[in-house]
């Protein structure tokens, strides 16, 4: 699977042949100015919870591919008010059989106000599972119990963890949290953006391998074969 890093907690994967965008905050991130983000492809945008760091650039990157934005059900109902129609609520503990596979929403512990106030539901982790791999994305998340639910799902071949501690999981965390779920492979974000979230790359790798666990950090912009 094609994975590509944006920065902060914005990433794609290709599966099937759709181009599937997580949580658009490229243009207000000064780790991301070498991003155009007018050649980005969408089909769909999943969007974990409404903090501005997380959706910044949903409208336009919507409005411009006409992308089908998959949220929770409140972020969902604030987006048709901007405009943005093309969109599928769920909710935690819902699954859906999307035409490149099926995602389930699962628990995230952190909060989802939306950037003018307004609520934005709870906030979601998703776990894929797809002919072309299986893997779950955490979202912003506090280690909890329910991620040991997941490996009862779906076997996964990767995930993506918050590890930037302050606002959610740091290291010791995330690594716990590939105990939990059972994952070898796990891609970082949500780190280094903000002054709360500076990390020490190579600590950080070495705590995981150390517990014989991988973590990739990707360059802004870096296209991977996950
Ligand atoms: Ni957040
Ligand atoms: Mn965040």
């Amino acid at each position: 699977m094609q994975f590509t890093y944006y920065g902060h907690s914005c990433f794609a994967v290709q599966i099937r042949g759709k181009n599937i965008l997580f949580d658009p905050f490229i243009t207000p991130n000064p780790l991301a100015a070498g991003i155009d983000i007018n050649p980005i492809r969408a089909d769909y945008i999943f969007l974990s919870h409404g903090h501005e760091d997380h959706i910044a650039d949903c409208i336009s990157i919507a409005n411009r591919t006409c992308a089908i934005v998959v949220c929770s059900f409140e972020i969902h109902t604030w987006l048709n008010k901007q405009g943005i129609t093309n969109t599928h609520p769920m909710n935690t503990g819902g699954k859906w059989v999307f035409d490149f596979g099926t995602v389930k929403c699962v628990v995230a512990q952190h909060s989802s106000g939306l950037p003018d106030g307004s609520y934005g539901g709870n906030p979601m982790g998703f776990v894929f599972t797809t002919e072309e791999g299986n893997f779950y994305y955490s979202g912003d998340t506090a280690l909890t119990l329910d991620m040991q639910l997941i490996p009862e799902y779906t076997l996964l071949d990767f995930a993506v963890l918050c590890i930037g501690d302050n606002f959610t999981m740091g290291i010791e965390d995330a690594i716990q949290a590939a105990r939990f779920i059972q994952c070898k492979k796990i891609i970082g974000v949500h780190y280094d953006t903000f002054g709360y979230i500076k990390i020490d790359h190579n600590k950080a790798k070495k705590a995981f391998s150390e517990q014989e666990k991988v973590l990739l950090l990707l360059e802004v912009g870096e296209t991977q074969d996950i």
